[in-house]
């Protein structure tokens, strides 16, 4: 037998289960959903699908936003999701190992205990799995201060498609030995092969934070305070923007706002700097004050408890559940040079008014990285199908002008794999296609992802 029958899934309920992620309300159904539990059973899973020709999908906790884990051509859903051991915290050498099953903030919890830190913390940290930040090479607030996923792996364990196991790199801080397929298969999203294990690096946990709520009346305004932050020699632990209908929204999903936001306020950045000297990080807040007075900030709101600060960060957190929950949507997830922010966002507004649709913005302003959710709301399903399209395209065509790219940290999986034509040309996507097919000759993982479907 393959794999026990423990392990595998054929009833509806699985098959539904595993049909999608959180990208739109996109279903593919799979035939069977694996659970494996050892490398051994993805190596022999592996075996068998390229074997038989079998297309197989990898699925982590499936909170992807671009398809990633969708079972486009049916076949195996190979669910990762009983490998959810961390193995060693290796405190010595500021690392960890860990399997690719575990969620995100247990993993950041566990090495917290050890006064250590591992900063990538996606909006759905406390859902999503290491091996889908992995292969999506996800980033989250934390990012515009400690980087994002692939900054902190040192080396993995993977199955290929023939089956045959991998270390890609060494467990060191330095390594110029060769080519670096650790950061290959970092953000390949699970089209090269499966991850089983992962070496993370570790940083000293910070003992102190701040946080601040900054309103404005002008989006624009609040974009264009970002990059002066910077200038002013201070760099954010956070920088999030949200629009004033992210923010409401997301009020009224939760249940818990913030007071007071007067009609005129248009926009807020909500701000953190973090440490370990509270003298230093009052200094930066007092020049960050100074920094957004000149773009006509309004009154600051601090975070004056630690439930303060939780309860602002999970208004934060919750703002793409909440747009999903209030309409049919589409989420373009653009990334620019900080500094072109302000134009990025002019551009999407009028794009938007050309084309009839109303967008909520928000996101990780510090890393010029801007969620786009365009609601459905009143246009028909025509417009919807045939000339949104044409829009996304005009947004990424800006993106790109101004020196950006289609995906800051969601990947481009299913529903971005149409643009991709857009920031880059034929001759570097057949490179990264030809990369593909040396891993995976027979097509087997995660097949149609990422590349466009002419090329
Ligand atoms: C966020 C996710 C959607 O930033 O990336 O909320
Ligand atoms: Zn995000």
């Amino acid at each position: 037998m393959l794999i026990g029958k423990d392990k595998a899934f054929f009833d509806e309920e699985s098959l539904e289960k595993y049909s999608h992620d959180e990208t739109e309300d996109l279903h593919f159904y799979p035939e069977v959903v694996l659970k494996a539990e050892t490398t051994e059973d993805v190596s022999q899973i592996l075996t068998y699908c390229n074997e038989h020709l079998i297309p197989l999908t990898p699925q982590g906790a499936r909170t992807g936003l671009s398809g990633g884990a969708l079972p486009l051509f049916g076949g195996v859903a190979l669910s990762m999701e009983r490998f959810d051991k961390i193995l060693h915290i290796d405190e010595k050498n500021g690392q960890v190992t860990v399997e690719p099953g575990v969620i995100t903030q247990v993993l950041q919890e566990a090495v917290a205990e050890k006064g250590l830190f591992y900063p990538p913390d996606p909006a759905s940290k406390g859902s999503c799995f290491i091996g889908g930040n992995l292969a999506e090479n996800s980033g989250g607030p934390k990012a515009v201060k400690y980087g994002v996923t692939n900054e902190y792996v040192l080396n993995l364990e993977v199955v290929l498609a023939s089956g045959e196991v991998i270390w890609t790199g060494a467990n060191v801080l330095k390594n110029a030995t060769a080519y670096n397929l650790t950061q290959l298969i970092v953000g390949s999203e699970g089209t090269l092969g499966i991850i089983t294990k992962a070496v993370l690096k570790l940083i000293p946990l910070p003992k102190k934070d701040l946080l601040m709520l900054v309103p404005f009346n002008s989006s624009e305004k609040a974009c264009e305070a970002v990059a002066a932050i910077f200038r002013e020699g201070i760099v954010p632990s956070g920088l999030e923007f949200m629009e004033r209908d992210a923010l409401l929204w997301t009020a009224e999903f939760i249940g818990e706002g913030v007071d007071g936001i007067a009609e005129e306020v248009q926009a807020h950045l909500l701000i953190e700097v973090d440490g370990n000297n509270e003298e230093v990080l009052m200094q930066d807040c007092e020049s960050i004050m100074n920094v957004v007075s000149r773009f006509e900030a309004g009154e600051i709101l601090f975070a004056d408890s630690q439930a303060q600060k939780d309860k602002l960060w999970n208004l934060r957190r919750k703002v793409g559940e909440a747009v999903k929950s209030q309409s049919i949507y589409k989420e373009e997830d653009t990334v620019v040079p900080r500094y072109e922010l302000p134009a990025l966002l002019k551009g999407v507004k009028e794009i938007g008014k050309r084309y009839g649709f109303h967008s909520v913005c928000y996101g990780h302003a510090g890393d010029g990285n801007l969620h786009i959710n365009i609601i459905k709301g009143d246009l028909s399903e025509d417009d919807w199908n045939n000339k949104l399209p044409i829009a996304i395209r005009e947004i990424f065509d800006l993106t790109v002008s101004l020196g950006g790219t289609i995906s800051g940290e969601h990947g481009i999986g299913h529903v971005q794999k149409n643009y991709m034509d857009i920031p880059f040309s034929k001759t570097e996507l057949r490179l990264m296609k030809s990369i593909k097919a040396i891993f995976d000759p027979n097509n087997i993982l995660n097949p149609a992802k990422i590349f466009p479907d002419e090329l």
